[in-house]
């Protein structure tokens, strides 16, 4: 069993489900992956893979269902495009375009019959073999300066086992997600997990801790999720696997939480989608002084 001390193998592996239907986004969903709407002018997805980048992940696997072959497209070279933009002398837009198929070494495998997280995960277990991984759900947007996931890694390294990210939410709202039983550790802002429940009603929830869409896994999660029973809403959660390493370390646990008090966006809820679109544009230096010029005079003039 893992130790305070201990310093696990190197975890250099991504996984990102993006296999789910979008739904509450239709119906700009219909037909484009909800991973592929444009958060000011790149796709959410994208932001995701360069937050595991910057924390040193450049190994990425991507869980793919139908409808996904844009997806796999942004992440390609377009050479016809790449062209027109070479003999228009258009630099800027030509290392844009070049980025994405640069930015990091992208595997996809596709989640045949959507059975929940936990199946999406488990779908990775081949490519991921016996190292700790790394999850990231395309739906959250995390800031990347605020260090979430490199944290979350430290951590990983330092106590072993698995680690998840918590935020603090009203408690109305803890409905929304998997609720955490946790105690706190002798490490700042990071607490032992020792029961996790997902999607609980208010009056059933062991706390207002959210799980939000970081994980760092040990490999003996594959196991747990392989003899899952279905959960919540019939299907595999990922919540139900993590409760199982929590409950049984020397399965893949402990299972530490990073409560996180920084700046994360779930793109998939159409408020906060567009929360996250006006503040990185607000931010953006190209954009960024019109744009909150604009704003600040419709505020004024349209909501006094
Ligand atoms: C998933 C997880 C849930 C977690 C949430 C974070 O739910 O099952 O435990 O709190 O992501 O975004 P989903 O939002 O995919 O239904």
């Amino acid at each position: 069993m893992s130790t305070a001390s201990a310093r696990g193998p190197r975890i250099t592996k991504a996984v990102i489900p993006a296999a789910g239907l979008g739904t509450r986004f239709l119906p700009a969903t219909k037909a484009t992956p909800k991973e592929m709407l444009p958060v000011v002018d790149k796709p959410a997805i994208q932001y995701v893979i360069e937050e595991a980048v910057t924390a040193g992940l450049s190994d990425v696997l991507m869980i793919t269902g139908r409808n996904k072959r844009s997806l796999e497209d942004h992440f390609d070279r377009n050479y016809e495009l790449e062209e027109v933009l070479r003999r228009k002398g258009d630099a800027a837009r030509l290392d844009e375009v070049r980025a994405s198929s640069e930015l990091a070494d992208i595997h996809y495998v596709r989640q045949g019959d959507p059975k929940g997280l936990g199946h999406a995960v488990l779908c990775a277990q081949e490519h991921v073999g016996g190292q700790p991984f790394a999850v990231l759900l395309g739906d959250d947007m995390v800031d990347p300066r605020d260090r979430l996931l490199s944290r979350m890694i430290e951590v990983q390294q330092r106590h072993g086992g698995s680690v998840i990210a918590l935020m603090e939410v009203d408690p109305s709202q803890i409905h929304l997600y998997g609720s955490v039983a946790a105690a706190p550790s002798d490490d700042d802002h990071v607490v032992t997990v020792s029961g996790l429940v997902e999607k609980p009603e208010p009056a059933d929830a062991p706390s207002n801790l959210a799980i939000i869409g970081r994980y760092i896994l040990d490999p003996g999660i594959f196991e747990v999720l392989r003899k899952a029973e279905p959960g919540r809403g019939g299907e595999i959660q990922l919540t139900d696997a993590l409760q199982a390493l929590a409950a049984e370390p020397s399965l893949g646990g402990p299972v530490h939480g990073v409560v996180f008090r920084g700046r994360r966006y779930d793109t998939g809820d159409r408020a906060d989608y567009l929360r996250a679109t006006v503040r990185l544009a607000c931010e953006r230096e190209d954009l960024g002084p019109d744009f909150r010029a604009w704003l600040r005079s419709y505020v004024q003039q349209e909501m006094p």
